[in-house]
């Protein structure tokens, strides 16, 4: 990437103006969340959501570039002005509908539960009394906040999703919440049979959506019309079938 002249270069005296460089689109994500957003040896951003939207502002004709973002205060970014979009794997919500923009859907998830392979856990409701791990301010904290009340000490916030499964390992919290994809990632790769995932039919449907500043109706209909396209021509199943198989 080219750095962007410094507000004192000197200006040559050209007759004819420069062109006006292409705006360069910046792109929150919280890239500790394989197999969505997530840095690689090289600390590049790599990942489905990536992909996506990669894929997105080449039919849209855009250019973006990707700026690691912490979960916790990445929609006061869009607010501010600081990222002209937000890719996080970020379940559209009515709540959040208040305060910004969603594309239409590009991914379906659910919350699901990781357990230590031993854990007695079945359901949902079992995790009334037990210690439990969330990433602060995601869906997964709301489920837990609702299933143990708002003043619940066994509620334990982490900034990452990979800090609340570390603490699983550790025995410090009895289960995680977070949402399937992360989850099913996390137990494959990294721990392989010290833990087991447990679903339930209580847990909502959620989409993932791309988030713009609320009102940035151009640059939405931008997102959404690349979004269209690729899934017309295959690209996006392309990308799927990489992250999730076929
Ligand atoms: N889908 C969940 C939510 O919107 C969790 C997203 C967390 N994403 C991340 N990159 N840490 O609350």
């Amino acid at each position: 990437e080219t750095p962007a002249p410094a507000a004192s270069a000197p200006v040559a005296a050209a007759s004819a103006p420069a062109p006006a460089p292409a705006k360069v689109y910046v792109v929150g994500t919280d890239a500790a969340y394989a197999p969505f957003e997530s840095e690689n040896t090289q600390k590049e951003i790599v990942g489905f959501d990536i992909d996506v939207v990669k894929a997105v502002a080449q039919k849209a004709g855009i250019e973006v570039k990707f700026v690691n973002t912490p979960w916790e205060g990445i929609f006061n970014t869009l607010a501010q002005g600081d990222r002209d979009l937000l890719v996080s794997a970020i379940t559209i919500t009515d709540e959040r509908k208040q305060t910004m923009d969603f594309s239409n859907p590009y991914f379906d998830a659910q919350q699901l539960i990781a357990v230590k392979a031993n854990s007695k856990v079945t359901k949902f409701d079992e995790l009334k009394k037990l210690k439990v791990g969330v990433q602060t301010g995601t869906t997964g904290d709301e489920v837990v906040t609702k299933l143990q009340g708002k003043t619940s000490a066994n509620i334990k916030r982490f900034e990452s999703t990979p800090l609340a499964l570390k603490e699983l390992e550790s025995g410090g919290v009895d289960a995680v919440v977070a949402d399937n994809g992360v989850i099913i990632n996390y137990v494959t790769n990294n721990s392989g049979s010290k833990f087991k995932t447990v679903a339930d039919k209580a847990f909502q449907n959620e989409q993932y959506g791309i988030a713009v500043k609320k009102g940035n109706a151009d640059l939405l209909g931008k997102i959404n019309k690349g979004l269209a396209d690729i899934k017309a021509d295959g690209t996006y199943d392309k990308i799927y079938a990489q992250y999730f198989g076929a």
